[in-house]
């Protein structure tokens, strides 16, 4: 158990890029110690600082993954653009305490005649599935293998990604997976903005502009405590919010159950999921907020 610390004691992080030595680490990690599982792109902000932290209170040992996953992204997305600071992921990883950071090469987690996929079927071609072909087959697949490689007793995930979340939950259920998912509280920066390894993309007035999905977001919980229920009136002011923004196109406004991605006609009776996309002068931000509904 030498490379497992207990919890609270300094020890140095290790980085490890081979799946070999990653299973190694947590098999000897096994013997019932918990293992706490960031899955991440890199690009590491306050958000994944969130569940870094939740992961470390929980647990005996945290491993955080950084894999950009060519194969969530479609042919004419950011795959190559998307941030890359490992210095900096690294930096924040040591200081939160993290145990190991793993962060395979893609030649590593897709070998030569790789042919298996995952597909949640009735969840990934709707909100982000239907203007990204593809991409939860490419989210499901590469976290069902960093779950095998990686073996977390928990796995933290952010309620940005509230489709994504609901996707692995239910993979993870259906597929009988020994692991917890835990979905965190969206983290915010000024002016309500959902944090984003991709706002790094926007200047400083599409920053500004960008404040419309909260806005949006913020309107309808306002007309559901008014008493609306009507989902198209709902996502008709909200949609006029996002309008009044120049650079602002609408990719989608759903609003959904939050654990099947069906479309509420009309809501009431428990959760619903209110989201969107935008795409502010074309980088393409997502939003969403739960509300409970008697
Ligand atoms: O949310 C992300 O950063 C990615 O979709 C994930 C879960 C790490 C899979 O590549």
């Amino acid at each position: 158990m030498k490379h497992l610390p207990s919890r609270g004691k300094k020890q140095t992080m290790k980085v490890i890029r081979s799946i070999k030595a990653m299973s190694g680490f947590s098999s000897e990690a096994a013997a019932g110690r918990k293992i706490g599982f960031v899955p991440t792109m890199g690009a590491l902000h306050a958000g994944h600082v969130s569940l870094i932290r939740k992961a470390r209170r929980d647990n005996d040992a945290v491993v955080v993954s950084v894999f950009i996953n060519p194969l969530q992204f479609g042919p004419s997305e950011d795959f190559r653009r998307y941030p890359r600071d490992h210095a900096s992921d690294a930096g924040i990883c040591r200081a939160e305490g993290v145990d190991v950071l793993f962060c395979p090469s893609a030649q590593e987690m897709y070998g030569p005649g790789f042919r298996t996929f995952v597909e949640v079927k009735g969840m990934s071609d709707v909100l982000c599935g239907r203007s990204r072909p593809g991409h939860f087959r490419g989210v499901a697949t590469v976290v069902l293998k960093l779950f095998n490689i990686v073996s977390p007793r928990t796995a933290y995930f952010g309620a940005k990604d509230a489709q994504q979340a609901a996707v692995i939950k239910r993979m993870t259920a259906d597929l009988n997976l020994p692991v917890r998912i835990e979905v965190l509280p969206i983290v915010r920066g000024p002016g309500g903005i959902a944090l984003s390894s991709r706002n790094a993309y926007l200047g400083d007035n599409q920053k500004e502009q960008a404040l419309c999905l909260f806005r949006s977001l913020r309107e309808a919980a306002r007309l559901v405590e008014a008493g609306e229920r009507r989902s198209s009136r709902i996502k008709e002011s909200m949609r006029r919010i996002i309008s009044g923004c120049p650079q602002a196109e609408t990719d989608y406004i759903e609003i959904v159950d939050p654990r099947t991605m069906k479309t509420l006609k009309s809501i009431g009776g428990g959760k619903c999921l209110v989201a969107l996309a935008v795409r502010v002068g074309g980088i393409r931000l997502i939003d969403n907020v739960t509300l409970d509904v008697k």
